[in-house]
Formats: structure tokens, C-alpha cells, sequence
């Protein structure tokens, strides 16, 4: 593997789910001084552009995470030999890369959460499962890190 190791988180849309995995791993990479390119992006292109979602800024926040400066962006088929890993949070991510022609896909959940879904908490019921999504990011993007990049 090259010097430089890189990463590349994704989900739907690109302003709840990858934003935290994005800056969760950005943390890490910065506090152990590790050589790590990390990026994420959604499968969808209804938020490009934006900042990532009230909820998921404030829960980062509160984890002292800053992702309030990322902006969504669609994943592209360039992404797929650019990264060293392809990280999906869901089932359905994992279908849509593969429909866009991925193949060594990784699903964040099997480093911590048995290989379950990060839930989608677009359609939540206000704050409410944030913090959950919040700590299995942060539980599986740590264990990725060590266990596949250090
Ligand atoms: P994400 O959440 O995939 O975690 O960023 C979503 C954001 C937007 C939509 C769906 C999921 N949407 O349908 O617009």
C-alpha cells in the first residue's frame, strides 16, 4: 500500500451520517498523527452544496467535533480508485456503490456494531438518535483506523 493511506466514508446524502464519519476520523487522524486522507461524500445529489444537517453539527459539536465547515457532495465513480477504502454506513449505500461500479466495499458498522446498519436519521423525530448515531460512528470509525490503516 502507498505512503499516504486514504479513506472515503459515504451515505445518502452526504449531511448526517458520512459528515460525522468524516470528522470523527479527521479528530483521530489529527490526535494520533497519523498519515490518513479522509473524505466522504452521499450516493444522492439532493443536498450538493450543502452543510451538513443542524442535528449532526450540534452532536458533533457536542463530542467536540467541528464538521459545521464540510460541504455534501455525490460520490463519483473517480472516488472508488482515488480512496484506499470505501466505507458505506448502510446496506442500501452498499447497493448504490455497486450499482455505480464498486467493489471493495466495507460497511462501517462490522467494526464495532456486529455489521449492523448506522441508521439514517434524516427522517428522525428532531434530536432524538443522534447521539446514537454519533456513538456508533465513533465506536466503528476509531476501530477502522486501527485495525485497517495503522
Ligand atoms: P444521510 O441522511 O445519508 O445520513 O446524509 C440523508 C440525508 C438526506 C436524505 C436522505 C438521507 N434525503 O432523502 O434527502
Amino acid at each position: 500500500m502507498k505512503e499516504t493511506k486514504s479513506i472515503i466514508f459515504v451515505c445518502l446524502g452526504n449531511i448526517c451520517r458520512s459528515p460525522i464519519a468524516q470528522g470523527v476520523a479527521q479528530k483521530y487522524i489529527d490526535e494520533k498523527k497519523l498519515d490518513i486522507i479522509v473524505d466522504s461524500a452521499g450516493t444522492g445529489d439532493w443536498h450538493v452544496g450543502e452543510a451538513p444537517c443542524p442535528h449532526s453539527v450540534k452532536v458533533a459539536q457536542m463530542n467536540n467535533v467541528d464538521i459545521s465547515n464540510q460541504k455534501a457532495r455525490q460520490v463519483t465513480k473517480e472516488d472508488f480508485t482515488k480512496y484506499d477504502l470505501v466505507v458505506a454506513l448502510d446496506d442500501s449505500n452498499i447497493a448504490n456503490l455497486k450499482k455505480l461500479g464498486a467493489t471493495n466495499i466495507l460497511k462501517l458498522g462490522t467494526f464495532g456494531y456486529e455489521g449492523t446498519d448506522v441508521p439514517d436519521p434524516y427522517f428522525f423525530d428532531g434530536f432524538e438518535g443522534f447521539d446514537k448515531v454519533f456513538e456508533m460512528i465513533d465506536t466503528c470509525v476509531k476501530n477502522l483506523i486501527d485495525k485497517k490503516l495503522v
